[in-house]
């Protein structure tokens, strides 16, 4: 910025500062209020605009996670845990829905609807089964969990992404044998 310019710049702030209290202070008309909330408005669409929304794939990750111990705790009896892990598992979800309700990777589906059409049910299931204390039951609702995973890979195209009980736990350095069991 040459010199002209950076005094042109300093001049414009002051009197944008100067102009601030009038615009917005106590003596002003609402016809003003009216504008100055409308420029606010079309500046902040422009700024949220620019921020980035999070990778998917990334937020995935996280639910992979989660489904992965998920089915350590119910598997181990460990239902405090379970209850834990499957609630954990809903919150990531509707954290995706609100930060990543238009992602691309869905479309022409808006992913804020699919996904809570297709998980809000297995979500529910898995509870439900854990409430009953039975074992088969949630081994049931955990497979129903999987392939909702599933049907939502199959609607975004991602169908080579298969989920699946797990073989071996993720991470190790959680117990999951319920306290009574030691
Ligand atoms: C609303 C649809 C939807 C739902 C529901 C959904 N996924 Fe996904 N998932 C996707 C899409 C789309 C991708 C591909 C993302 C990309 O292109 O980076 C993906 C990718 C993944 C990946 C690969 C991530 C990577 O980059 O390596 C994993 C793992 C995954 N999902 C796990 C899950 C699990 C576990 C569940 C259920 C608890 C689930 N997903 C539910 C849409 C969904």
């Amino acid at each position: 910025m040459n010199r002209a310019m950076a005094c042109l710049a300093a001049l414009v702030g002051v009197v944008l500062v100067g102009a601030a209290p009038r615009l917005i202070g106590a003596d002003a008309t609402p016809a003003t209020d009216a504008a100055e909330i409308a420029v606010l408005k079309t500046r902040l669409a422009e700024l949220e605009k620019r921020v980035p929304a999070p990778e998917l794939g990334h937020q995935m990750l996280e639910l992979q996670i989660r489904h992965d111990r998920l089915w350590w705790a119910g598997a181990a009896g460990n239902r405090n845990l379970a209850y834990f892990m499957v609630g954990e598992l809903g919150e990531a979800l509707h954290g995706i829905e609100e930060s990543n309700g238009d992602a691309p990777e869905l479309q022409p589906e808006k992913l804020s609807v699919v996904m809570p059409s297709i998980m809000d049910p297995a979500i529910r299931g898995v509870q439900q089964a854990l409430e009953k204390k039975d074992p088969a039951a949630f081994a049931k609702a955990f497979d129903r969990l999987s392939a909702s995973c599933n049907a939502c890979h199959k609607v975004a195209g991602v169908d080579f992404l298969h989920i699946q009980r797990p073989r071996t736990p993720l991470l190790d350095n959680l117990r999951y044998e319920p306290d009574a069991a030691r």
